[in-house]
């Protein structure tokens, strides 16, 4: 069985420690993936806060590229030397979502059935069902998706998560259309995706709304039109100037705050998109009157993982970024060691970063 380096957080709050880890080989249906890179993502921070399950220890990291080195019995379409990205979504073509067509929704997303474990036998869990932190990693022949090699691991690994659930709020659940107004609250790596989707889809005018005039400065390189920086006044009452008095036509939230989801829902048109992609705490609550529901109409909607389809959107996506028309370099403000992941998570929680990647 391979032995590998690997990220691991062991309890609630404390520093995440480099260890050595068992891999299994790769039995049925599942796929070992020499991990290139993986981005630093806020998830992996609310595993080690004990924020997620308290099923302690954790395997980090899940925003992966890398090449597959050997494939169990049974698998099909993939093949050792494949250059993929890892996905959390692994459609299972069975559930009562697959079934009706909706496979982006999966209820019963695959993952790796053998455990990845300590060197002493403990079963590790891996984020997201995948753990990336690491030289080798074992998933489900299906998380493991086929891009074009020519992508460079950084960039792409970044599909495999916030990047992918910021373009497909957007593009996917938001449903953005040539000519439409948008407004994105937020600006880190999920927002400016957010941003880049909404302009690769045509939208007229997109305006970021942050608290970070570094963050809002950022946006515009992905896009935005205009920016509002809300530490200094009332976002909704600005996008209404902006766009003639009505409102924008799609909004996303991207912070997972009560206060973004009320300026999100207030920022709209009449019959205007609302989609929720930031994750908020189990905590929090809103308060809406009634009659503002029904009375503005339209739709709120969830975005999960940017209700993608990883099969579908990560090729495409690598392809428009091989062809100079998303950027997804942008994203990469670093590039850092598996022994930097303790130090990523602060630069991300001071806001200095959109990415750290770990390159191995
Ligand atoms: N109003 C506007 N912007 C805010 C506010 C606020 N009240 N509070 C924070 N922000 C901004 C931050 O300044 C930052 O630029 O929101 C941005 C959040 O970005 P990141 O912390 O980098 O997080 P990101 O990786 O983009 O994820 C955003 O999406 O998928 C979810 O779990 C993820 O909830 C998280 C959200
Ligand atoms: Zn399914
Ligand atoms: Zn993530």
């Amino acid at each position: 069985m391979p032995q590998s380096r690997a990220v691991i957080a062991r309890a609630q709050g404390k520093p995440v420690t480099l260890e050595t880890i068992n891999v299994p080989d790769p039995g049925p249906g599942e796929a070992l993936v020499r991990v290139r890179a993986c981005g630093v993502c806020h998830t992996d921070l609310h595993y080690r806060e004990g924020a997620i399950t308290n099923e302690y220890p954790f395997l980090l990291g899940h925003e992966a590229a890398g090449v597959v080195e050997q494939v169990g019995e049974g698998v099909g379409g993939l093949d050792p030397g494949d250059y993929v990205i890892l996905a959390w979504r692994a459609p299972c073509g069975l559930c009562r979502s697959c079934v009706r067509g909706k496979p982006w929704y999966c209820f019963d997303s695959r993952n790796a059935a053998q455990p990845m474990t300590l060197e002493d036998g403990t079963r590790l869990s891996p984020a997201l069902g995948i753990g990336a932190f690491t030289e080798l990693t074992l998933v489900a022949a299906g998380q493991a998706v086929k891009v074009d090699p020519a992508a460079k691991p950084e960039a792409a690994g970044l599909l495999g998560c916030g990047v992918m659930a910021g373009w497909g709020a957007a593009v996917n659940t938001g449903e953005v259309k040539r000519g439409e107004t948008v407004a994105v609250f937020g600006c880190g790596g999920v927002g400016d995706a957010a941003i880049a989707g909404a302009a690769m889809a045509g939208a007229r005018r997109i305006i970021a709304v942050d608290i970070d005039d570094r963050k809002l400065e950022w946006a515009i390189q992905f896009g935005a039109t205009d920016t509002i920086n809300s530490r200094h006044g009332d976002p909704v009452e600005r996008i209404r100037e902006l766009t003639g008095g009505h409102g924008v036509d799609v909004a996303v939230e991207a912070v997972g705050r009560p206060e973004t989801y009320k300026q999100a829902f207030y920022a709209r048109d009449l019959a205007g998109r609302m989609v929720q992609v930031g994750v908020p705490d189990p905590a929090m609550t809103i308060e809406l009157p009634m009659i503002e529901l029904f009375g503005r109409g339209g739709a709120l909607k969830s975005s999960w993982y940017g209700d993608c389809l990883p099969s579908r959107d990560f090729p495409l996506l690598v392809d428009a970024y091989l062809a100079g028309r998303f950027d997804l370099d942008r994203f990469v403000s670093e590039t850092i060691g598996l022994e930097d992941v303790e130090e990523a998570f602060a630069k991300m929680e001071r806001g200095e970063v959109l990415r750290s990647v770990v390159v191995l």
